[in-house]
């Protein structure tokens, strides 16, 4: 989703903001801008398409040690280079950038911007010219961005520059994400700290409805009545090294080979001296007052949650619903009396999620996040976080956060068991040692998935996957990987649905993907391949060591079969990813998708 850097120091600004803005690509943009100021002015570059054309439009000669820049995906308005930020108020005085929607911009134009003509379709220019018009009434740019960012509701990250005034940037926040970077003698302002490692490792968090100051040498944190509020830094647990490709092609390739480590880095993170599960007691303590557990999340985290639940169930016997949460507002299910809410999310920011939170606070139900972002709105906003330790997830395709969601999940379900006294024969921090040795040795058999990717999937249409019991979750993941990144269509199957009207698709050379890694429903599942068989399928069978049959594509090492989804989407990563790079898919930034979905 679209992105903020800001920048006021000594230095060059267009690099910081260049480089910043490249930080930001992962997350999905279709244009980008940004503003430089110096004693002459404010000077405008945008583009439609890539941080790479916007380098190239930059006039390199303009000097200036303030600026402010943005990754647009478009909401309001086509992508184009109009509707790209940063956008400059009717006089050209006031220029800005915005993340996240104003949802009264309507009124705000009819109430106020009636005699201004818009220079494009969007609702972030109406906030610019709003502070014009403030001022015009208060003469004084601080005031009048206070007053103006006091009208709007909705979303926004909000980073504003005076042509008159090149020694602050002006700063707002309310639901989008924001945060002001310190430093000596500059100061930064970005979406996500990503932007601006470069720079900086200390940081203040923005919270909502909150303006700043940002000068130089100092950054005021104002309330909207001007009240000042002070506010500590904190240090980024972000390496900037975790945000390079490194030797790898492609983040989505880097972070698949990651999933052992992350397991490994779960394992040292959750477990004592005694190596026995460490958890927050009060988490403990939430998860046994539940009557029932409703999971909330979206895309990939959705699919984590599936999982969950059977480990829920299953170890600490406590129902569980799993909730998409962009339907969860207008389809709220009858809660039970007492509800824990679990949100799933990698980013902490998903929109969906958060409204379903807000929403569950205001019932007064408590709340725990699973996100690989501690600090991340979802994370302040719940009453508990767990945090998923993956590093950051650079590729738009999740998948080392997915695994890292599942086994957190499973240690919850372990820790509210013993919680329970419920007695388990299995040690979970063992089994994850094992799981994560198991995806080792897939991981390092990259040749062969490109091999079946190419032989299986890279010149269909489209393709089918078929599993039963979590077989069929890890299905329905590694068809979205496929579908999101390579553009085939691909849909997830309960083995036993497709008699059901979807076999009607199979036809001669339709790839089938199954996965057989269940012992209760090995035969069932074999089943199912021979009736799709019949109909002409190309079918790669994937079982797990111990259950395998001569014919079989590939087999998985053996793990406890609860956890196998840990490591069956491991190859159906490595199929998707090659399947993308064989068609020449931008495999890191899918078209139409972004890293971080912040409007609902
Ligand atoms: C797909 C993918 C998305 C996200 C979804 C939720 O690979 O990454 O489906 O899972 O947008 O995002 P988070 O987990 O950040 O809430």
């Amino acid at each position: 989703m679209c992105g903020i850097v800001g920048y006021i120091g000594q230095n060059d600004t267009k690099e910081v903001l260049l480089n910043g803005l490249e930080k930001l690509e992962y997350r999905g943009y279709d244009s980008a801008g940004i503003a430089i100021e110096n004693e002459q002015g404010v000077n405008l570059f945008k583009v439609k398409g890539r941080i790479a054309a916007l380098r190239e439009k930059v006039d390199h000669n303009v000097s200036s040690t303030m600026g402010i820049g943005h990754t647009r995906w478009a909401t309001h308005g086509a992508p184009n280079v109009d509707n790209a930020h940063p956008h400059q108020s009717a006089s050209g005085r006031f220029t800005i950038v915005h993340n996240g929607v104003i949802e009264n911009y309507v009124e705000i134009r009819k109430e106020y911007l009636s005699d201004v003509t818009l220079k494009s379709d969007t609702d972030t220019e109406i906030v610019v010219q709003l502070i014009e018009k403030m001022h015009d009434e208060l003469q004084d740019t601080a005031k009048a961005f206070r007053k103006a960012v006091s009208l709007l509701t909705g979303s926004y990250a909000l980073a504003m520059i005076d042509a008159e005034d090149n020694e602050t940037i002006y700063v707002a926040k309310n639901k989008s994400p924001l945060l002001v970077g310190i430093g000596e003698g500059f100061n930064v302002v970005a979406s996500d700290a990503m932007a601006t490692l470069r720079e900086t490792d200390t940081y203040k968090e923005i919270r909502d409805k909150e303006i700043v100051i940002v000068r130089r040498d100092s950054v005021e944190i104002q309330l909207l009545d001007g009240t000042k509020v002070e506010r500590e830094t904190f240090k980024t647990e972000i390496d900037a090294a975790d945000t390079e490709k490194g030797t790898y092609d492609h983040f989505m390739l880097k972070e698949t080979d990651e999933q052992p480590f992350v397991i490994r880095k779960i394992i040292q993170h959750y477990q004592n001296e005694a190596e026995e599960i460490k958890m927050d007691p009060a988490i403990r303590n939430a998860m046994l007052d539940a009557d029932r557990i409703y999971i909330v999340a979206a895309g990939t985290s959705y699919n984590a949650g599936l999982v969950g639940k059977q480990f829920i169930e299953n170890l600490a016997k406590i129902p569980v619903e799993v909730h998409i949460a962009s339907e969860f507002s207008y389809n709220m299910p009858l809660l039970s009396e007492k509800p824990l809410f679990i949100f799933l999310s990698q980013s902490g920011e998903t929109a969906d999620s958060r409204a379903v939170l807000v929403q569950v606070k205001e019932l007064g139900h408590p709340a725990l996040t699973i996100t690989n972002v501690p600090g991340s709105t979802l994370s302040r906003e719940a009453d508990f976080t767990l945090p998923l330790y993956a590093g950051p997830e650079i590729a738009v395709a999740s998948t080392k956060a997915y695994t890292a969601q599942m086994a957190v999940m499973l240690l919850l379900a372990v820790d509210t068991a013993n919680g329970k006294e419920i007695k388990l024969d299995f040690n979970p921090l063992q089994e994850l040692a094992i799981v994560a040795n198991a995806m080792e040795v897939l991981t390092d058999q990259k040749e062969t998935f490109e091999t079946l990717a190419q032989n299986y999937l890279s010149e269909s249409r489209n393709a089918f996957f078929i599993g039963r019991g979590v077989d069929y979750f890890v299905c329905v993941e590694g068809s979205l990987k496929l579908k999101e990144i390579s553009y085939i269509q691909a849909e997830g199957f309960a083995g036993g649905e497709l008699k059901h009207g979807t076999i009607a698709l199979i036809e001669e050379g339709t790839p089938v993907i199954a996965l057989a890694t269940q012992s209760s429903v090995n035969h069932s599942i074999r089943g199912n391949v021979q009736e799709v068989n019949a109909r002409g399928a190309n079918t790669l069978l994937i079982s797990m060591k111990g259950l395998e049959h001569d014919e079989d594509a590939f087999v998985i090492p053996a793990v406890n079969e609860l956890l196998s989804p840990l490591v069956s989407v491991v190859p159906l990563q490595l199929l998707a990813y090659y399947a993308a790079v064989q068609r020449g898919a931008d495999v890191d930034k899918p078209r139409n998708l972004a890293k971080s979905v912040t409007v609902e």
